[in-house]
């Protein structure tokens, strides 16, 4: 078998507990991953198209993403972590494996996210100024979406173990970033074009709650109901791509699966909720066609992390690797007073983002 043994020491807590957690954390990552690149579209798109003209709606559109999006950024980092150390601990004889084989790519994400980082301070810092920044955004668009591919590939380099030999030999250095497995690129794409409809969920939850001009609330909610409606069909359409290009027995495998079948019909139904409210707050005024499009983009999400949590599951299980057959020696006191922890930092950043959310926006210096 070409996973490494396994680690002498046992888990600390029961499988499910982690999968649990992971699935959790994983959709509030994926959420800041949608706004971030959602978010930096926008900032890039409706900037250059005011450039001339600072005091438009659409410049200070712009400007008040440009503004939000640094503290989507901390929590775009700091919800990648946990489910890190989780996806670490279930799988990590696949996934270490995978990340030195693309070593050099994988500790480039520091320098890329740090980059990206950048600008995005560079570009609100303009936009106070009235200024343009479209470039800033874009560049750093280009910088987030690299990342987002250097994950694509590593996160389905993972599953594919009889491929790994090789490629150790090819480079052992992993100065190497494979691009010959046919399911790299439509997870990659499903995640770029999933940011359009969840950010046109934001931009309608901005619109409708946040207090910014009644000029740019109003442009909000337009765009934000067409992406939502446009951007949930979309998402619909690469969900079905991502599905059909895993192997067959995988889809069989899934189909057969009493929890995991559900999860792609489940997406599907959620994103077109999604489209549909997004539609529908074009047409209906009020709180309810808002509240259903951030609602079905919260749940699409999860079951989109859930889907893939099966097809990782059922791939890695095809190719001799059972996460659930590993040694556990809970240890409740830890598990209850992490639970706590994690229960109160949740709630304290879930605290924090309605304060970001209900936000005026910075005035702007001269
Ligand atoms: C701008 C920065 C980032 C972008 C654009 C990004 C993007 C992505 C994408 C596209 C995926 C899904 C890949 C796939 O399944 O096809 C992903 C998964 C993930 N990301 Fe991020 N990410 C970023 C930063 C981070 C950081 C800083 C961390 C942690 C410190 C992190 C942790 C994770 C984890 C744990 C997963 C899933 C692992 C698993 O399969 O269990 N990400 N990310």
């Amino acid at each position: 078998m070409p996973f490494p043994t396994l680690d002498p020491i046992p888990l600390p807590a029961p499988v499910w507990l982690f999968k649990a957690l992971h699935i959790a954390t994983l959709s509030l990552h994926f959420i800041t991953i949608y706004l971030m690149v959602g978010g930096l579209t926008l900032a890039a798109m409706w900037n250059f198209r005011a450039r001339q003209d600072a005091d438009t709606p659409l410049y200070d559109a712009s400007a008040d993403i440009a503004h939000r999006l640094p503290v989507v950024m901390t929590y775009l980092v700091n919800l990648g972590i946990p489910p890190l150390l989780f996806a670490q601990v279930l799988y990590g004889r696949a996934l270490y494996t995978s990340s030195i084989l693309i070593g050099a790519y994988w500790l480039s994400v520091v320098f890329l996210l740090t980059g990206a980082y950048y600008l995005l301070y560079v570009a609100a810092r303009r936009a106070d100024q009235g200024r343009a920044f479209w470039w800033l955004s874009l560049l750093s668009l280009v910088g987030v979406a690299y990342i987002g591919r250097i994950y694509s590939t590593n996160l389905t380099l993972m599953l594919r173990p009889e491929v790994w030999l090789d490629l150790y030999r090819a480079d052992a250095l992993g100065a190497q970033l494979p691009t010959d497995d046919p399911t790299t690129l439509p997870r990659f794409l499903f995640m770029m074009a999933t940011s359009f409809a969840v950010t046109g969920a934001g931009l309608l939850t901005v619109a409708h709650f946040s207090r910014v001009k009644a000029a740019v609330r109003s442009l909000m909610g337009r765009w934000g109901g067409w992406l939502a409606g446009v951007g949930g069909l979309l998402a619909m359409g690469l969900g079905f791509w991502v599905h059909s290009a895993q192997p067959e027995i995988v889809k069989a495998s899934l189909a057969n699966h009493s929890f995991y079948a559900w999860s792609l019909p489940g997406f599907l139904v959620c994103a077109a909720l999604l489209s549909l409210f997004g539609f529908l707050s074009l047409k209906l005024p009020g709180w309810i066609p808002v509240v259903g499009a951030a609602g079905a983009g919260f749940l699409a999400t999860t079951m989109a992390v859930i889907a893939r949590d099966g097809i990782r599951d059922l791939t890695l299980l095809v190719k001799g690797f059972d996460v659930w057959q590993q040694p556990v020696v809970s240890n409740w006191q830890v598990v209850i007073i992490f639970l706590a922890l994690f229960v109160a930092g949740l709630s304290v950043m879930g605290w924090m983002a309605y304060a970001l959310a209900k936000a005026k926006g910075v005035a702007r210096h001269a």
